[in-house]
Protein backbone atom coordinates (compact mmCIF):
# COMPACT_ATOMS: atom_id res chain seq x y z
CA UNK A 1 0.00 0.00 0.00
CA UNK A 2 1.19 3.80 -0.85
CA UNK A 3 1.94 6.20 1.45
CA UNK A 4 -0.61 8.09 2.39
CA UNK A 5 -2.36 10.53 -0.77
CA UNK A 6 -2.52 14.26 -0.62
CA UNK A 7 -3.25 16.66 1.85
CA UNK A 8 -6.75 17.85 2.21
CA UNK A 9 -8.77 20.27 4.55
CA UNK A 10 -11.66 20.14 6.03
CA UNK A 11 -14.60 22.35 3.98
CA UNK A 12 -15.53 24.22 7.40
CA UNK A 13 -12.13 24.55 8.40
CA UNK A 14 -10.51 28.16 8.54
CA UNK A 15 -7.97 29.09 9.99
CA UNK A 16 -4.26 29.69 10.01
CA UNK A 17 -3.32 26.61 11.17
CA UNK A 18 -2.39 23.83 8.01
CA UNK A 19 -2.66 20.74 8.93
CA UNK A 20 -3.19 17.89 6.84
CA UNK A 21 -5.84 15.27 6.72
CA UNK A 22 -5.97 11.52 5.63
CA UNK A 23 -9.08 9.78 6.50
CA UNK A 24 -9.52 5.90 5.92
CA UNK A 25 -11.98 3.49 5.71
CA UNK A 26 -11.03 0.99 8.74
CA UNK A 27 -8.39 1.31 11.44
CA UNK A 28 -6.25 -1.29 10.01
CA UNK A 29 -5.41 0.90 6.54
CA UNK A 30 -5.15 3.97 9.04
CA UNK A 31 -2.49 1.55 10.71
CA UNK A 32 -0.95 0.99 7.49
CA UNK A 33 -0.76 4.56 6.46
CA UNK A 34 0.97 5.65 9.31
CA UNK A 35 3.26 2.98 9.80
CA UNK A 36 4.35 3.43 5.74
CA UNK A 37 5.48 7.32 6.49
CA UNK A 38 7.18 5.96 9.86
CA UNK A 39 9.21 3.19 7.64
CA UNK A 40 9.85 5.48 4.97
CA UNK A 41 11.11 7.95 6.83
CA UNK A 42 13.29 5.26 8.57
CA UNK A 43 14.62 4.25 4.77
CA UNK A 44 15.34 8.23 4.53
CA UNK A 45 17.42 8.36 7.74
CA UNK A 46 18.31 5.15 9.86
CA UNK A 47 18.89 7.57 12.85
CA UNK A 48 15.33 8.57 13.37
CA UNK A 49 13.78 9.50 16.67
CA UNK A 50 10.35 8.28 17.08
CA UNK A 51 8.16 9.32 19.75
CA UNK A 52 5.59 6.57 20.46
CA UNK A 53 2.10 6.65 22.40
CA UNK A 54 0.03 3.93 23.68
CA UNK A 55 -3.25 3.30 24.32
CA UNK A 56 -5.71 1.20 21.74
CA UNK A 57 -5.67 3.77 18.78
CA UNK A 58 -1.65 3.53 17.82
CA UNK A 59 -2.39 -0.69 17.94
CA UNK A 60 -2.78 -0.88 14.08
CA UNK A 61 0.32 0.98 13.71
CA UNK A 62 2.26 -1.34 15.44
CA UNK A 63 0.59 -4.24 13.83
CA UNK A 64 1.75 -2.97 10.54
CA UNK A 65 5.20 -2.13 11.72
CA UNK A 66 6.28 -5.86 13.42
CA UNK A 67 4.43 -7.36 9.86
CA UNK A 68 6.60 -5.17 7.81
CA UNK A 69 10.26 -5.77 9.83
CA UNK A 70 9.09 -9.59 9.92
CA UNK A 71 9.08 -9.51 5.96
CA UNK A 72 12.66 -8.11 6.27
CA UNK A 73 15.33 -5.13 5.43
CA UNK A 74 13.81 -2.65 7.34
CA UNK A 75 16.93 -1.81 9.65
CA UNK A 76 16.01 -0.07 13.26
CA UNK A 77 19.09 -0.81 14.22
CA UNK A 78 20.06 3.08 15.02
CA UNK A 79 16.33 3.90 15.74
CA UNK A 80 16.00 5.89 19.21
CA UNK A 81 12.19 5.69 20.34
CA UNK A 82 11.25 8.04 23.35
CA UNK A 83 7.63 7.30 24.94
CA UNK A 84 5.03 9.80 25.93
CA UNK A 85 3.64 8.54 29.31
CA UNK A 86 3.60 6.02 31.93
CA UNK A 87 1.75 5.84 35.29
CA UNK A 88 3.41 6.22 38.31
CA UNK A 89 3.82 3.38 40.62
CA UNK A 90 3.32 0.64 38.72
CA UNK A 91 5.48 -2.31 38.17
CA UNK A 92 7.07 -2.28 34.56
CA UNK A 93 5.95 -6.12 34.70
CA UNK A 94 2.49 -4.95 35.55
CA UNK A 95 0.21 -5.47 32.54
CA UNK A 96 -1.50 -1.87 32.48
CA UNK A 97 1.87 -0.29 32.74
CA UNK A 98 3.14 1.62 29.62
CA UNK A 99 6.39 -0.66 29.63
CA UNK A 100 4.32 -3.93 29.65
CA UNK A 101 2.07 -2.91 26.94
CA UNK A 102 4.94 -1.37 25.03
CA UNK A 103 6.89 -4.86 25.24
CA UNK A 104 3.96 -6.56 24.25
CA UNK A 105 2.87 -4.91 21.21
CA UNK A 106 5.65 -3.58 19.84
CA UNK A 107 9.52 -4.35 20.76
CA UNK A 108 9.48 -8.11 21.90
CA UNK A 109 8.87 -8.27 18.28
CA UNK A 110 11.64 -6.09 16.69
CA UNK A 111 14.24 -6.41 19.38
CA UNK A 112 18.01 -6.55 18.31
CA UNK A 113 19.95 -9.91 18.70
CA UNK A 114 23.21 -11.10 17.07
CA UNK A 115 20.51 -13.62 15.66
CA UNK A 116 18.62 -10.57 14.63
CA UNK A 117 20.65 -7.41 13.68
CA UNK A 118 18.40 -5.34 12.01
CA UNK A 119 16.12 -5.37 15.23
CA UNK A 120 16.20 -2.46 17.76
CA UNK A 121 18.37 -1.98 20.68
CA UNK A 122 17.35 -2.10 24.27
CA UNK A 123 19.41 1.02 25.02
CA UNK A 124 18.11 3.12 22.06
CA UNK A 125 14.57 2.51 24.02
CA UNK A 126 13.17 4.94 26.64
CA UNK A 127 9.94 5.11 28.20
CA UNK A 128 9.73 7.07 31.93
CA UNK A 129 10.39 5.23 34.93
CA UNK A 130 6.98 5.59 37.16
CA UNK A 131 8.17 2.65 40.06
CA UNK A 132 9.12 4.93 43.10
CA UNK A 133 7.63 3.53 45.70
CA UNK A 134 10.29 1.85 47.77
CA UNK A 135 13.83 2.33 48.15
CA UNK A 136 15.32 -0.64 46.36
CA UNK A 137 13.15 0.43 42.98
CA UNK A 138 15.79 3.37 42.45
CA UNK A 139 18.97 3.59 41.39
CA UNK A 140 22.21 3.75 42.94
CA UNK A 141 22.68 7.63 42.09
CA UNK A 142 18.45 7.93 42.93
CA UNK A 143 19.25 6.48 46.29
CA UNK A 144 22.14 8.66 46.88
CA UNK A 145 20.48 11.84 45.95
CA UNK A 146 17.14 10.89 48.02
CA UNK A 147 19.48 10.75 51.04
CA UNK A 148 20.72 13.96 50.41
CA UNK A 149 17.38 15.70 50.04
CA UNK A 150 16.15 13.98 53.02
CA UNK A 151 19.08 13.90 55.27
CA UNK A 152 16.52 12.20 58.43
CA UNK A 153 14.87 9.60 56.47
CA UNK A 154 15.98 6.03 58.61
CA UNK A 155 16.30 2.86 56.29
CA UNK A 156 12.54 2.34 56.07
CA UNK A 157 12.19 0.81 52.27
CA UNK A 158 8.84 2.44 51.44
CA UNK A 159 9.08 5.67 50.27
CA UNK A 160 7.00 8.66 51.57
CA UNK A 161 4.63 9.91 48.83
CA UNK A 162 6.65 13.33 49.20
CA UNK A 163 10.27 10.76 48.29
CA UNK A 164 8.48 9.31 45.58
CA UNK A 165 7.09 12.88 44.18
CA UNK A 166 10.30 14.29 44.63
CA UNK A 167 12.38 11.35 42.39
CA UNK A 168 9.72 11.07 39.64
CA UNK A 169 9.90 14.80 38.98
CA UNK A 170 14.16 14.41 39.10
CA UNK A 171 13.29 11.72 36.28
CA UNK A 172 11.24 13.98 34.51
CA UNK A 173 13.79 16.59 34.46
CA UNK A 174 16.36 14.09 33.46
CA UNK A 175 14.08 12.42 30.16
CA UNK A 176 13.25 15.76 29.59
CA UNK A 177 17.22 16.92 28.83
CA UNK A 178 17.49 13.22 27.18
CA UNK A 179 14.95 13.91 24.50
CA UNK A 180 17.32 17.32 23.97
CA UNK A 181 20.40 15.33 23.68
CA UNK A 182 18.68 13.03 21.81
CA UNK A 183 16.18 14.70 19.51
CA UNK A 184 15.04 16.52 18.20
CA UNK A 185 12.10 14.04 18.09
CA UNK A 186 11.65 13.35 14.00
CA UNK A 187 7.99 11.71 14.51
CA UNK A 188 6.01 12.04 17.29
CA UNK A 189 3.12 9.86 17.13
CA UNK A 190 -0.24 10.86 19.40
CA UNK A 191 -3.40 9.60 20.12
CA UNK A 192 -6.11 11.87 22.25
CA UNK A 193 -7.80 11.60 25.20
CA UNK A 194 -11.47 12.04 25.27
CA UNK A 195 -11.17 14.93 27.32
CA UNK A 196 -8.62 16.44 24.54
CA UNK A 197 -5.50 15.58 26.64
CA UNK A 198 -2.41 14.64 24.79
CA UNK A 199 -0.24 11.70 26.33
CA UNK A 200 -1.19 12.30 29.71
CA UNK A 201 -1.26 16.57 29.67
CA UNK A 202 -4.86 17.07 31.14
CA UNK A 203 -7.01 20.13 30.53
CA UNK A 204 -4.98 23.24 31.96
CA UNK A 205 -1.77 22.10 31.17
CA UNK A 206 0.92 24.51 30.46
CA UNK A 207 1.58 24.76 26.19
CA UNK A 208 4.70 25.39 27.08
CA UNK A 209 5.31 22.49 29.93
CA UNK A 210 8.33 19.89 29.91
CA UNK A 211 7.74 16.34 31.15
CA UNK A 212 6.79 16.32 34.91
CA UNK A 213 4.76 14.58 37.34
CA UNK A 214 1.05 14.68 36.88
CA UNK A 215 -2.52 14.31 38.33
CA UNK A 216 -5.05 12.66 36.38
CA UNK A 217 -7.88 13.66 36.20
CA UNK A 218 -11.10 11.56 36.89
CA UNK A 219 -12.34 11.33 33.81
CA UNK A 220 -9.17 10.00 32.48
CA UNK A 221 -9.31 7.86 35.32
CA UNK A 222 -12.83 7.04 34.64
CA UNK A 223 -12.18 6.28 30.84
CA UNK A 224 -8.99 4.44 31.34
CA UNK A 225 -10.64 2.28 34.55
CA UNK A 226 -11.35 -0.02 31.50
CA UNK A 227 -8.08 -1.39 31.35
CA UNK A 228 -8.18 -2.03 34.85
CA UNK A 229 -10.64 -4.39 35.59
CA UNK A 230 -11.52 -4.17 39.26
CA UNK A 231 -8.52 -2.43 40.68
CA UNK A 232 -7.93 1.03 41.10
CA UNK A 233 -6.12 3.45 38.22
CA UNK A 234 -3.27 5.20 39.15
CA UNK A 235 -3.92 8.46 40.19
CA UNK A 236 -0.39 10.17 38.64
CA UNK A 237 1.81 9.38 35.54
CA UNK A 238 4.71 10.74 34.57
CA UNK A 239 4.58 12.50 30.91
CA UNK A 240 6.11 14.33 28.62
CA UNK A 241 4.74 18.13 28.19
CA UNK A 242 3.23 20.02 25.51
CA UNK A 243 6.33 22.04 25.23
CA UNK A 244 7.98 18.99 24.83
CA UNK A 245 5.56 17.46 22.17
CA UNK A 246 5.67 20.85 20.11
CA UNK A 247 9.65 20.50 19.91
CA UNK A 248 9.06 17.18 17.14
CA UNK A 249 9.40 17.71 13.82
CA UNK A 250 6.16 15.88 12.52
CA UNK A 251 3.55 14.93 14.98
CA UNK A 252 1.34 12.16 13.59
CA UNK A 253 -2.36 12.68 15.44
CA UNK A 254 -4.69 9.08 15.59
CA UNK A 255 -7.47 9.34 16.27
CA UNK A 256 -10.56 6.31 15.36
CA UNK A 257 -14.14 5.89 16.44
CA UNK A 258 -16.85 7.56 16.79
CA UNK A 259 -16.18 8.70 20.62
CA UNK A 260 -12.80 11.00 19.52
CA UNK A 261 -15.31 13.16 16.72
CA UNK A 262 -16.43 15.85 19.67
CA UNK A 263 -12.83 16.35 21.01
CA UNK A 264 -11.62 16.92 17.49
CA UNK A 265 -14.21 19.34 16.14
CA UNK A 266 -13.54 21.37 19.53
CA UNK A 267 -9.66 21.12 18.51
CA UNK A 268 -9.79 22.09 15.21
CA UNK A 269 -12.99 24.32 14.98
CA UNK A 270 -12.01 25.91 18.59
CA UNK A 271 -10.12 28.17 19.70
CA UNK A 272 -6.37 27.58 20.99
CA UNK A 273 -7.04 27.38 24.73
CA UNK A 274 -5.13 25.38 27.91
CA UNK A 275 -8.62 23.61 28.45
CA UNK A 276 -8.09 21.48 25.58
CA UNK A 277 -4.76 20.45 25.48
CA UNK A 278 -4.67 19.24 21.96
CA UNK A 279 -5.53 22.76 20.75
CA UNK A 280 -1.77 23.40 21.23
CA UNK A 281 -0.75 21.86 18.13
CA UNK A 282 -2.32 24.62 16.46
CA UNK A 283 0.97 26.00 17.14
CA UNK A 284 2.93 23.06 15.04
CA UNK A 285 3.60 23.29 11.48
CA UNK A 286 3.33 20.32 10.61
CA UNK A 287 0.93 18.05 12.10
CA UNK A 288 -1.09 15.24 10.06
CA UNK A 289 -4.06 13.73 11.24
CA UNK A 290 -4.38 9.98 10.58
CA UNK A 291 -8.32 9.67 10.86
CA UNK A 292 -10.97 6.76 10.30
CA UNK A 293 -14.34 7.88 9.27
CA UNK A 294 -16.10 7.74 12.53
CA UNK A 295 -13.86 9.69 14.23
CA UNK A 296 -14.24 12.62 11.44
CA UNK A 297 -15.44 15.83 12.56
CA UNK A 298 -16.36 16.22 9.23
CA UNK A 299 -18.43 13.48 8.76
CA UNK A 300 -17.56 12.41 5.37
CA UNK A 301 -14.62 11.16 3.44
CA UNK A 302 -11.87 13.81 2.40
C1 LIG B 1 -4.14 7.50 27.46
C2 LIG B 1 -2.74 7.89 26.98
C3 LIG B 1 -2.80 8.82 25.80
C4 LIG B 1 -3.76 8.29 24.75
C5 LIG B 1 -5.14 8.20 25.33
C6 LIG B 1 -6.18 7.72 24.35
O1 LIG B 1 -4.67 8.32 28.40
N1 LIG B 1 -1.97 8.49 28.01
O2 LIG B 1 -1.49 8.96 25.25
O3 LIG B 1 -3.76 9.13 23.61
O4 LIG B 1 -5.09 7.31 26.43
O5 LIG B 1 -6.28 6.32 24.36
P1 LIG B 1 -7.05 5.47 23.30
O6 LIG B 1 -6.20 5.44 22.09
O7 LIG B 1 -7.18 4.11 23.92
O8 LIG B 1 -8.36 6.11 23.05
Amino acid sequence: MSPIGPATVPSSYSGEFKPHFHVFDSRETLGQACANCIIEEIQKNKQVVLGLATGSTPLPVYKALVKAFNRGGLDLSEVTTFNLDEYVGLDPRDKQSYHYYMKEKLFKNLMWSEDNPLGIKTENIHIPNGQATKFQHLSFEEQNALKKQFPLRGDESTLSSLESNWIICRRAEAYDRLINQCGPIDIQILGIGENGHLAFCEPGSSHEGRTSLVELTANTRAVNGRFFHDRNVPTQAISMGIGTILQARKIYLLATGERKQEILKKTLYGKVCEEIPATALKKHSEVIFFLDIEANPDKRKL
